[in-house]
């Protein structure tokens, strides 16, 4: 099976397992792992921040920071699309009591003149006290709703500039802003610099099998720690999976690069096909979304049955995704399986 559902599903490699099989442990509840420490203490240095605290998943950093960040009935603002919204099971209602304050982007993507219509505008008619209070912005970067779309970095800092101007703090979910990175040149603590805290995932295309980040500052991270524990994510001996991410982060980012290749070569396939409609210019990193004419699940299910897995996005839509463990031969094979089913 070429699998092209997602890059989370990347596995270690040899090295990596070797890696971790040789990691000093320690009890991460007591702060004394050795290894979850120094990928910590990496990770910050990486996104230019104080602190970083190491969860088991990007879903769970995320709820941390919004929780964080706000009490309940605040307003948090992001794009219809991010994961965090879709994909995070109700997280920000369930666990932070928080209001969703969704704005309609293009490609997970807005500008500061929309955020500022969602702000919405005081005025002494209007009681203060009737709108959920926006304390948050929370951006995506990639954005993987939006096929792996990269924030231009004055988009970033105009939309960051007008939340901090009306008082909303910021977050960014970074799970992949390695791929960001690597597509742009731009170092990960440029794209964190206007934010008060950034998530970044180890177990996506790094490859490494477990965990995500929260960085901040000092302050930030220590009450973030709090909400760790509360969520169930007090692990204890987890410098063994730690290990696996500090690997990944020292030895496979500059492999993302050829993810993007591979990513940009099946898009120069799918792009010439009649029945699939891609903008070919979309493709920024290692996600591809796509549409075909007679239904999405049909077309997933008989590429998987030629052996080229992908994900059913929505009813007409497919998301394909490149990483380190398929190689550029097999994305050769799977355009062709995709042309083939298609019928170009
Ligand atoms: C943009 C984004 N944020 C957060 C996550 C959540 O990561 P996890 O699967 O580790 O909870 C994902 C997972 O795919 C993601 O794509």
């Amino acid at each position: 099976m070429i699998d092209l559902r997602s890059d989370t599903v990347t596995r270690p490699t040899p090295a990596m397992r070797d890696a971790m099989a040789n990691a000093p442990v320690g009890d991460d509840v007591y702060g004394d792992d050795p290894t979850v420490r120094r990928l910590e203490t990496r990770t910050a240095e990486l996104l230019g921040k104080e602190d970083a605290v190491y969860m088991p998943t990007g879903s769970m950093t995320n709820q941390a920071a919004i929780r964080a960040h706000t009490e309940p009935g605040d307003r948090v603002v992001m794009d219809i699309g991010s994961h965090v919204v879709r994909s995070e099971g109700g997280g920000p209602a369930a666990l932070s009591g928080v209001t969703v304050h969704p704005i309609v982007g293009e490609r997970g993507l807005f500008t500061a003149a929309e955020l500022r219509v969602a702000l919405g505008v005081a005025h002494s008619g209007s009681p203060a006290t009737l709108t959920p209070p926006a304390t948050l912005l929370c951006l995506e970067n990639t954005h993987n709703g939006g096929g792996g779309s990269i924030w231009p970095l004055e988009e970033l800092d105009a939309v960051a500039a007008m939340a901090r101007a009306a008082g909303l703090r910021r977050h960014l979910d970074g799970a992949r802003i390695w791929n960001a990175s690597a597509a742009t040149g731009i170092p990960p603590a440029r794209y964190a610099r206007n934010f008060d805290s950034v998530s970044v995932c180890f177990s996506k295309g790094l490859g490494a099998p477990v965990g995500s980040a929260l960085v901040g500052s000092r302050d930030f991270t220590a009450r973030a720690r709090r909400f760790k524990q509360l969520f169930g994510g007090g692990f204890r001996q987890a410098g063994i999976i730690a290990a696996g991410a500090l690997f990944a982060l020292e030895h496979h980012r500059a492999d993302l690069a050829h993810d993007h290749e591979k990513a940009a070569r099946l898009a120069d396939v799918l792009a010439q096909v009649p029945a699939i409609d891609l903008a070919r210019e979309d493709v920024e990193t290692n996600i591809l979304r796509f549409d075909v004419a007679g239904g999405a699940p049909r077309f997933v299910d008989a590429c998987r049955a030629r052996g080229v897995a992908m994900l059913v996005a929505g009813a007409t839509s497919v998301r394909a995704v490149t990483h380190r463990d398929v190689s550029m031969e097999e994305v050769r094979r799977a355009g062709e399986v995709v042309r083939g089913v298609a019928g170009g």
